[in-house]
């Protein structure tokens, strides 16, 4: 079969990326301009901010992956975007820009939904196995994800209020610490012991998960070591967080793997980024679920980016997957 060359663009939050893929699996080039230090300054995204530095970016970004890819517009096969879930004022930026492109070089247009995105940048690690479990840890979700084929999915679980990687987040910024407060709290967790007791969030629903009561009790914490003049141990809170959160959310991957068939289950999502999560992963699959494949994303596909939006695409273009040039974004978009 002819390779498939897909540039890709994604914008759907603070980083304004571009990448150009083959075959969905081969990276020829992939930039990411982040905007971390300008939202760290305001302690989280400003939307409004967000959309302007992705207006000043998005055409330099787009050129410098096609010169380190050593290729042209021409030379692609289609281009892909990032219609959703997302900020909408990000999400506009990146589809005007697809879409120029595609009216400009008569390119096929293909919409990609950002989270299966996430999903397969782990077929940057290896062949996708079906039926699959995804386990989407991000800022903005917390999902269980069934895939009984490739670009078939169903959410068997969701969070029912705050995504894992906002409450990372949200106890950053209760604990002082510099936005995003997820990989500060995996860094100093390491250093310290899980001594404070959290309780452990309570769903009724067997697959569902709920983290917007872990934060209110690391506050909780906080404010009782103040009233009793004890010292608090940073160190020691995020170890307690992150243990009382990671083993909240490993419960419920095991009860869909003991409810499902699957052949693999994937990480995906910028949590996956989280040592201790890999490692739980790692070695929970290994001793309680030999006979399960799994596959962890390389770090740097953890994160927003868009060659991961390029291997979606790959999929959806051998499906015939198309839009047309009335799209537009969608800040929220069901799978
Ligand atoms: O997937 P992503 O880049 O953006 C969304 O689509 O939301 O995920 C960003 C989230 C942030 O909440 C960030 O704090 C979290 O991923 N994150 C981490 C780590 N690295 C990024 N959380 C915990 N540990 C990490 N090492
Ligand atoms: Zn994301």
């Amino acid at each position: 079969m002819k390779d498939v060359i897909i540039l890709a663009i994604e914008s759907s939050c603070d980083e304004t990326a571009c990448a150009i893929v083959k075959n969905g699996n081969e990276i020829l080039a992939d930039k990411v301009a982040s905007q971390i230090d300008v939202h760290t300054l305001y302690g989280g995204v400003v939307p409004e901010v967000a959309s302007r530095i992705h207006i000043e970016n998005i055409s330099i970004i787009i050129k410098e992956t096609l010169k380190e890819a050593d290729m042209t517009v021409e030379e692609v096969d289609a281009i892909a975007f990032t219609q959703g879930p997302g900020l909408i004022g990000s999400l506009h930026i990146g589809v005007l820009a697809a879409k120029t492109l595609a009216w400009a070089y008569n390119k096929p247009l293909i919409p990609v939904h950002h989270l299966t995105g996430h999903i397969y940048a782990n077929a940057f690690v290896k062949e996708l196995k079906f039926p699959l479990l995804a386990l989407i840890v991000s800022g903005g979700h917390t999902e269980l994800v069934l895939m009984k084929e490739d670009y078939d999915f169903e959410v068997i679980g969701e969070t029912l209020d705050d995504a894992i990687g906002e409450a990372y987040d949200k106890v950053g910024r209760v604990l002082n610490l510099p936005y995003p407060g997820g990989p500060k709290i995996d860094k100093l967790a390491k250093e310290g012991k899980p001594i404070y007791k959290l309780p452990t969030p309570k769903v009724e629903s067997p697959l569902d998960f709920s983290f917007s009561g872990l934060k209110s009790a690391v506050m909780q914490a906080i404010n009782r070591l103040k009233r009793n003049n004890e010292e608090l141990s940073i160190e020691d809170m995020c170890a307690s967080f992150q243990k009382t959160a990671l083993s909240f959310l490993w419960k419920k991957v095991e009860i869909a793997l003991d409810n499902y068939e699957v052949k693999q289950l994937v990480l995906a999502g910028g949590v996956a980024a989280n040592s201790q999560l890999r490692k739980i992963v790692e070695e929970k699959m290994k001793t309680d679920y030999p006979d399960i494949d799994y596959i962890i994303p390389p770090l740097k596909y953890c994160t927003d980016n868009a060659a991961m939006i390029g291997a979606s695409a790959y999929i959806a273009y051998k499906k015939g997957i198309r839009a047309t040039y009335d799209i537009g974004a969608k800040a929220t978009l069901d799978f």
